[in-house]
């Protein structure tokens, strides 16, 4: 597993998709930037999500607002107050953790125990194996599945409590040791704030506090009834955006999974108060589908529905994906209530209500908010493609599967030889095909490792131009996934192109 993550991580800079942010400075820790190829399908998994999103649902509109909002929305949202990770420190090693994950991984550690104990037992039994059974019936698994259940829930329990002495105390009582140094030596744990402050105004004694917003959906609530009026949408309708947001996270291990600044794509639906279970089964099974049809595979997915609800829901659910380091959340659907617009009309003293022409009544409308992090839809979709296959020949090859629709190059047309007219050629294809495709040029090496090199870098489609095209007009389009070839007129690419690549 590990093995396979440190793969997606090297590629991913091999290739020019994500590098480490200020590299030459010995990096920021849990800051990227995304290079060529990254911007590209990060931009195409952007669109892929508004298409589906915006351009396809008539009663949904999208907003671009400002990350610096009036410091009072944090207030009125609760990230002020609410939005904090119980931090501990260890003692001797100076180093600072999140006790959550402390305990976490500890009950990751038993689980992995389960999944050895299972192993075992499959090897043993053979083909009478029944994991299901074994799992519910086997004492010493029960045992590991207890001590996770009332560990998990007593953690939840205090931290819901605010009782973060019984968070310590947990933590002793497990004997969980500082995860570098062994060191069992701990301080309280403290709550810490995650949205990161800064200043707007020039003079010291002027400057308003501000923080950069840690979730794009205050963008949404803030503007509701502008919105609502000026498009003149009936409940329920739905608000729509992308784009940065800031958290100041302690654990940053897992590479774009968890940045400091990273981007959402939130959508906030309102709607009329009492039909929100109803929304909330929609939205959870609508996002699903546009999951799956990336075509990513089924078991890939799982949701994982919430006991301990944040602040403002009163229902939650994640998408989970099978990351190389296990099903991790991907997506969040939340149902907020009217949580967030009533704080707002509590702390503006504007009202934020709806008139509803068929109740011929006013009122504050519930939120259903679907809410994923592109970088982590980035990292599912390049992690989960990234493959190596063992060729006929007895090679590997090592290509990056990734569905068409989202792939940064669509097509390389590559020259067979640098001579004869057919550079020419290619360069006139090039030329053809990029009003509707990003499509590039390549004449570097033998035709088998450019073919090599498009494999890797995702590209769906190889168009190699040879002597017989002088004749026929012909060339042969190499399919990436099947790495077969066919044989087809030049006219004919941009329709078998679109094919594949539109949605
Ligand atoms: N408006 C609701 C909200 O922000 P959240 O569960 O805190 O809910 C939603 O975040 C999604 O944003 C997550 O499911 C995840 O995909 C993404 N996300 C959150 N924190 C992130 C981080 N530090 N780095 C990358 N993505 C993050």
């Amino acid at each position: 597993q590990d093995d396979q993550f440190k793969k997606v991580i090297s590629h991913a800079k091999e290739y020019g998709y994500v590098f480490q942010s200020s590299e030459i400075y010995d990096g920021l820790s849990a800051v990227y930037d995304y290079a060529q190829n990254g911007a590209e399908l990060k931009k195409n998994i952007r669109d892929y999500w508004w298409r589906a999103m915006v351009q396809m649902n008539e009663n949904i509109v999208g907003i671009d607002a400002a990350i610096f909002m009036h410091p009072t929305t944090w207030k009125a949202s609760g990230h002020v107050d609410a939005f904090n990770d119980p931090l501990i420190d260890n003692k001797d090693s100076k180093k600072r953790y999140r006790a959550d994950v402390l305990i976490e991984d500890y009950c990751a550690k038993i689980e992995a125990k389960i999944d050895k104990e299972v192993a075992k037992a499959a090897k043993r039994f053979g083909d009478a194996f029944n994991k299901e059974e074994f799992v519910s019936t086997n004492k010493r698994v029960l045992g590991y599945q207890e001590k996770i259940n009332t560990t998990l829930s007593r953690m939840a329990q205090s931290l819901e409590n605010e009782d973060l002495a019984d968070v310590k105390a947990l933590i002793e009582e497990l004997e969980i040791a500082d995860p570098l140094t062994g060191s069992k030596n701990w301080t309280d744990v403290k709550q810490f704030n995650l949205m990161f402050g800064t200043k707007l105004g020039a003079s010291a004694e002027n400057a308003m506090d501000l923080y950069l917003r840690p979730e794009t959906a205050q963008g949404i609530f803030v503007n509701f009834l502008n919105v609502q009026k000026t498009s003149r949408l009936k409940i329920p309708f739905g608000i729509a955006q992308t784009g940065k947001a800031f958290r100041n996270e302690i654990v940053a291990r897992q590479f774009i999974f968890r940045m400091r600044e990273f981007e959402q794509m939130e959508m906030q639906f309102f709607i009329k108060p009492g039909t929100q279970q109803e929304w909330y089964e929609h939205w959870k099974e609508t996002r699903l589908k546009w999951h799956l049809s990336l075509g990513m595979g089924e078991d890939n997915y799982r949701f994982h529905d919430h006991e301990k609800l944040a602040h403002y829901a009163d229902a939650a659910a994640d998408i989970e994906f099978k990351f190389p380091f296990g099903f991790k959340e991907l997506e969040g659907i939340h149902s907020r209530t009217d949580f967030d617009l009533s704080q707002h009309e509590k702390y503006s003293g504007k009202k934020l209500q709806y008139f509803d022409p068929e109740e011929n009544k006013s009122y504050v409308p519930y939120v259903l908010e679907t809410s994923i992090g592109l970088d982590r839809m980035f990292l599912a979709v390049f992690s989960n493609s990234l493959q190596e296959e063992e060729l006929e020949n007895g090679t590997t090859r090592t290509v990056l599967k990734l569905p068409s629709v989202l792939a940064p190059v669509k097509a390389a047309v590559l020259p067979l030889v640098k001579k004869d007219g057919l550079p020419e050629i290619a360069r006139q294809i090039v030329e053809d095909l990029k009003w509707d495709f990003n499509v590039i040029y390549d004449e570097k090496d033998a035709v088998g490792r450019r073919y090599r090199r498009q494999d890797a870098n995702g590209t769906p489609f190889c168009i190699t131009v040879d002597h017989d095209t002088l004749e026929d007009n012909s060339v042969t389009i190499r399919h990436r996934d099947t790495m077969e070839q066919e044989r087809v007129k030049i006219d004919d690419l941009r329709d078998i192109i679109k094919k594949e690549v539109d949605v």
